[in-house]
């Protein structure tokens, strides 16, 4: 294997696709110019959607780059050795032109050959789609990646999942087969191109965690196995009613992490042991005397503050540079620059420390994104700009917290809560606060108002806080769209002061907060199951328009107007031509929904309890 820097791997799998008759593009923007339903771009492909239904490309059928990429579904867990926000993802791109035989025999190439990674073959290990009523099982890529081990000699066999010791040497299990959830991959959003992939691991060698179950695979989460590129195949448009129809253009879409390359390539555990982390922590040291690698404590915050403060660098410093704000991408940077400002404050540091990390991550990446030079000074003003303002507001929430807990030593949740929705004071240096005097808060009273607020806020901008893609899987979309018949069924059988409060879909159940003072009866929730399950049965179409705030009153949505929202809203209507009005439910909504309501199957009520006076909550699934 060849060690590597992240330059270099980038610089030559640029050099090898380009040899290979690929067009180079330059990264398209972290910010989407034309895809509402996402605040950051989250895939190479993404600024490639319209090409890859067809549209002609000006720079050919063969394209590569590396893409700015930003994930924000896991910013709370950014901390940890393995989450981060921002990444560089390694893309090649086949639109109708070269297919499986060609991408898989050069991804084996770029990855065993000395000139470029030189990974030893058996430590290779590869994954392909099993198959179902949707798209048949991958045999084609199974059999190219056999004839591709062959050249070494390494007799590649099919394993099964959780059955079949992977390979150890030249024969034996290397491919393992897996459903949709694993090996099938599409954009953002419900709807669009997409098709099975084949994944390519890299064999650490670490022994398997039987934790994690009794047979370690490609997929398993002990952490033997890391992911080092995905071939997807798009041949399927994947359309509102949930069909996939067959494109008349069949493509590759490829993705690589670089860093994750750069953490296999230079032999180190975690991306934050990477080249590129190395220089940011040294250049955080020399400045701060604070070092990485000594105290795991320390080396938290320092994680959570490099990885933040490299976002926050690329989304100002972009070409459609966002400056820090209470809306969309300029939440998100405010939010990343006030964490890492906290972080700083958690290693006793009391001065700025965003102008330094994000001039040492404009030096390091200036080569590959010149943007980053062109905007360096608006960068560093406006992080300078955030960072002043956060701390005149820890200030103010410091005399705010005094005031409020006066001679006692704790607070309730909701005093919490206030503090830091009135005066942005984190919740985390609260509960320091109150530690110090020997009290506490009532932390879970505190995550059920913020619990709250978010939801509240996150519908507001469209669902659109989820940059993740595996995240709005087809359940969550479902339960979704059963969220907003129950809003409607509720408003039918309780009358019209029911307005949402909140609602937090996770992948096996919805729940719904809403106005209404009393507890429900038997016979209302029987009334609204029946309501919801006819509208079901129905299986109405569900549409969604764009417009702006005062129409979308004007044609009778219900929802959250909030002035948040900007110009345009999506709204969404169920549509029922039994009905008076033409519909039965019409909900201002990022979405995205299902095409038609049939595709629920059922839906029942599984709880109705009290959240707070006032306010009831549902808790409903799904299916037959
Ligand atoms: N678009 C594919 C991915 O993000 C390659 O994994």
């Amino acid at each position: 294997m060849k060690h590597r820097s992240t330059d270099e791997i980038r610089q030559l799998f640029l050099d090898f696709f380009k040899e290979k008759g690929h067009a180079i593009l330059p990264s398209a923007s972290l910010i989407p110019e034309n895809d509402p339903t996402v605040l950051f771009t989250t895939a190479g492909m993404q600024p490639l959607v319209p090409y890859l239904l067809g549209q002609k490309h000006p720079m050919g059928t063969r394209l590569a780059n590396a893409q700015k990429c930003l994930r924000t579904d896991d910013i709370d867990e950014v901390g940890d050795a393995s989450h981060g926000t921002f990444f560089e993802m390694l893309g090649n791109w086949s639109l109708g032109d070269y297919f499986k035989e060609e991408a898989i025999g050069w991804s084996y190439e770029f990855l065993t050959k000395p000139e470029y990674c030189g990974i030893d073959p058996t430590k290779l290990f590869v994954t392909i789609f099993q198959g179902d009523d949707d798209a048949p099982r991958d045999e084609e890529s199974a059999n190219i990646w056999q004839s591709q081990f062959a050249v070494h000699g390494i007799r590649a066999e099919v394993g099964e999942v959780g059955k079949d010791e992977p390979a150890k040497g030249n024969a034996g299990p290397r491919i393992y087969a897996y459903p949709k959830k694993e090996n099938w991959w599409g954009p953002a959003g419900q709807t669009g191109p997409c098709g099975p992939d084949t994944e390519m691991f890299y064999d650490t060698g670490k022994p398997h965690d039987q934790s994690f179950g009794p047979v370690c695979h490609p997929n398993c989460d002990c952490g033997r196995f890391v992911e080092i590129w995905n071939d997807v195949f798009m041949q399927y448009d994947k359309r509102e009613d949930g069909k996939y129809v067959v494109l008349e253009q069949k493509n590759v879409d490829t993705g690589m992490g670089l860093e994750r390359m750069a953490a296999v390539l230079q032999q180190v555990n975690s991306n934050y042991d990477t080249d590129t982390y190395k220089r940011l922590f040294e250049a955080f040291n020399t400045v701060f005397d604070i070092r990485y690698g000594a105290d795991p404590a320390v080396d938290r915050s320092l994680r959570i503050i490099m990885d933040h403060l490299r976002a926050v660098t690329f989304i100002i410093g972009d070409e459609r540079g966002v400056a820090p704000s209470n809306v969309g991408q300029g939440y998100i940077a405010r939010r990343l620059l006030r964490r890492a400002s906290r972080e700083a404050k958690r290693l006793g540091i009391d001065t700025a420390i965003a102008p330094t990390v994000c001039q040492e991550v404009i030096n390091i990446y200036s080569q590959a994104y010149p943007e980053l030079t062109h905007n360096a000074g608006r960068v560093l003003a406006e992080v300078k700009k955030e960072e002043d303002k956060f701390a005149l507001t820890l200030e103010k929430g410091l005399k705010e917290f005094e005031k409020m807990i006066g001679e006692s030593t704790s607070l309730t949740g909701e005093q919490a809560f206030i503090l830091y929705s009135t005066y942005g004071f984190p919740v985390e240096l609260t509960e320091e606060l109150v530690a110090e005097r020997g009290g506490t808060i009532d932390r879970q009273a505190f995550d059920e108002e913020f619990a709250k607020h978010q939801e509240l806020s996150r519908t507001a901008s469209g669902g659109a806080f989820k940059g993740g893609l595996q995240d709005q899987s087809e359940e969550t979309t479902k339960l979704h769209t059963a969220t907003h018949l129950l809003h409607q069924a509720l408003r039918d059988v309780l009358g019209q002061h029911v307005e949402q409060r909140g609602s937090n879909i996770t992948a096996d159940r919805l729940r719904f907060d809403f106005v209404h003072p009393e507890k429900m009866t038997d016979e209302q929730k029987r009334q609204v199951e029946q309501i919801v399950n006819s509208i079901i049965k129905k299986d109405l179409p569900v549409k969604m328009a764009e417009m702006s705030v005062a129409e979308a009153k004007e044609a009778g949505a219900i929802g959250i107007f909030d002035e948040k929202y900007g110009n345009k809203v999506k709204v969404y209507t169920v549509e029922d031509p039994d009905s008076e009005k033409g519909y039965f439910s019409r909900e201002i909504c990022g979405g995205p929904h299902v095409g038609s309501t049939g595709q629920l199957g059922g839906f029942k009520i599984k709880k109705e309890e009290s959240v707070s006076a006032g306010v009831r909550r549902i808790k409903a699934i799904i299916g037959q």
